[in-house]
């Protein structure tokens, strides 16, 4: 019978590999988890409106990469693609703007599913660390967020990402720009569905990445010189909060993204060593968002880091993160010494101890290779014998030395040793 494969665009997280996804998930999670953020977890899967109102009719995201679905009920449901319009679903939802102060801080951590075609770093199933920051406008809260992704990717050990920034102006400057943009983008001899985006997104055409369309933008309106005073201000103290904080980034007046609901705010942390697919994380203020999708006024911001091509950044990099051995102490029983280190792996694992025993009924050579595969930095070996004594031989991995030491010590020894 022939066999299955993970679908495509998929692949699966398999040990010893699989260690740096949770290296890197926790890597990211834990500058948020000390900055105040709680953690939060939706379905896999929302009402599909939820994303089209909120991340936007005319995007790529909505109308090409959603999984939708019908249920055998009648509803119109999506794979969530992104996390920032379930994760204000359900704030809304549990009505946590109105329990308390604002901001709501929350992360997240989980899969995401777009329809795209795969190649290096693009996946159809991906997975994203994300945090929001809902209900407060004040560029302090864009500045920590900024600040906290840039501290994650340094804890782990990345060094050549950019962090590029923008302002994407709010309901007052932004209509004005985009008129002027779209009285430009008229005169350009542009294919139908471009056109069609410029009436919809025009602010999309700029991120247009084709030689032919791009040598017809020269000399387009630039978003920063339609910026109102309130949004420049703004951008400023972002600008300043970062700067004083040590964090390097560039100026991007071209960095749109690829999700309609952001204002003010806009950021992307690219890595140069990642090809086409150079975008590691993104993230930005979304002011309007809860009122799109039917809640009250809450002006927001947030990101999300992806995961799996953080963890292609590292491997660029060539960081080795530096992730202990699963199993301290590997017990292998001989003859009848089987139910005893049993035991006594039970008990080191009660004791916080990471113990593991061979199994399947190996000899010394077979139990002694299991033994160095695990990584542990101990091994205990029994026999009849040994038994017979009181005894186990504790073998230290390292240098090979081995000596008896007696079985009711054995776990406080290896406790202290490994200490
Ligand atoms: P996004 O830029 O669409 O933003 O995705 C964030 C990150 O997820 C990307 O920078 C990338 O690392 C990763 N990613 C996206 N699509 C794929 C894919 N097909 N394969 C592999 N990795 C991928 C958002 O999702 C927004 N919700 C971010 C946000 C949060 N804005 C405000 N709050």
């Amino acid at each position: 019978m022939a066999t299955f494969q993970a679908p495509k665009g998929t692949y699966d997280l398999i040990p010893p590999y699989s260690a740096k996804y949770l290296a890197v998930r926790d890597a990211i999670s834990g500058p948020l988890r000390l900055s105040g953020y709680g953690y939060v977890e939706t379905p896999g899967f929302e009402d599909v409106d939820l994303f089209a109102r909120g991340v936007g009719e005319s995007t790529d995201i909505v109308t090409k990469e959603m999984y939708t679905l019908t249920t055998k009920g009648g509803a119109n449901l999506a794979l969530r693609p992104e996390g920032t319009a379930s994760v204000l679903r359900a704030a809304l939802e549990a009505n946590l703007h109105k329990a308390g102060g604002l901001p709501v801080k929350l992360w997240y951590s989980g899969s995401y599913y777009r329809y795209e075609r795969p190649q290096k770093g693009r996946y159809r199933h991906f997975s994203q660390v994300g945090a929001e920051a809902i209900g407060a406008e004040d560029p302090a809260l864009d500045a920590e967020l900024i600040i906290l992704a840039d501290q994650a990717y340094r804890s782990l050990g990345l060094r050549n990402f950019r962090i590029l920034l923008n302002s994407l102006g709010d309901k007052e400057c932004r209509p004005v720009y985009r008129e002027a943009l779209q009285s430009f983008l008229s005169g350009l001899d542009l294919d139908a569905e471009t056109v069609r985006r410029a009436e919809i997104n025009p602010l999309r055409v700029l991120d247009d990445k084709r030689a032919d369309v791009q040598k017809q933008l020269v000399g387009a309106p630039v978003l920063r010189d339609y910026l109102c005073d309130a949004c420049k201000a703004y951008h400023e103290e972002v600008r300043a909060l970062i700067t004083a904080a040590g964090v390097a980034f560039e100026d991007d007046e071209k960095l749109v993204r690829g999700l309609d609901y952001y204002t003010r705010t806009t950021f992307e942390f690219v890595h140069d060593g990642l090809g086409s697919q150079s975008a590691v994380g993104g993230g930005g203020r979304y002011d309007g968002l809860s009122e799109m999708i039917g809640g009250p006024a809450l002006p927001s911001v947030g990101w999300a880091l992806g995961v799996d091509r953080t963890v292609l950044a590292l491997e660029a990099e060539g960081v080795e993160l530096d992730i202990p051995a699963s199993t301290s102490v590997f017990a292998v029983a001989l003859g009848e010494a089987k139910p005893v280190l049993f035991g006594l792996v039970t008990e080191l694992r009660r004791a916080g101890v990471a113990a593991d025993i061979s199994y399947g009924g190996k000899g010394l050579k077979g139990a002694m290779k299991d033994a160095n595969r695990s990584g542990a930095r101990f091994a205990i070996v029994a026999g009849d014998r040994d038994l017979a004594e009181g005894v186990v031989q504790l073998k230290d991995m390292e240098s090979g030395e081995q000596s008896p030491v007696a079985l009711t010590d054995v776990v406080e020894v290896l406790r202290t040793k490994l200490a």
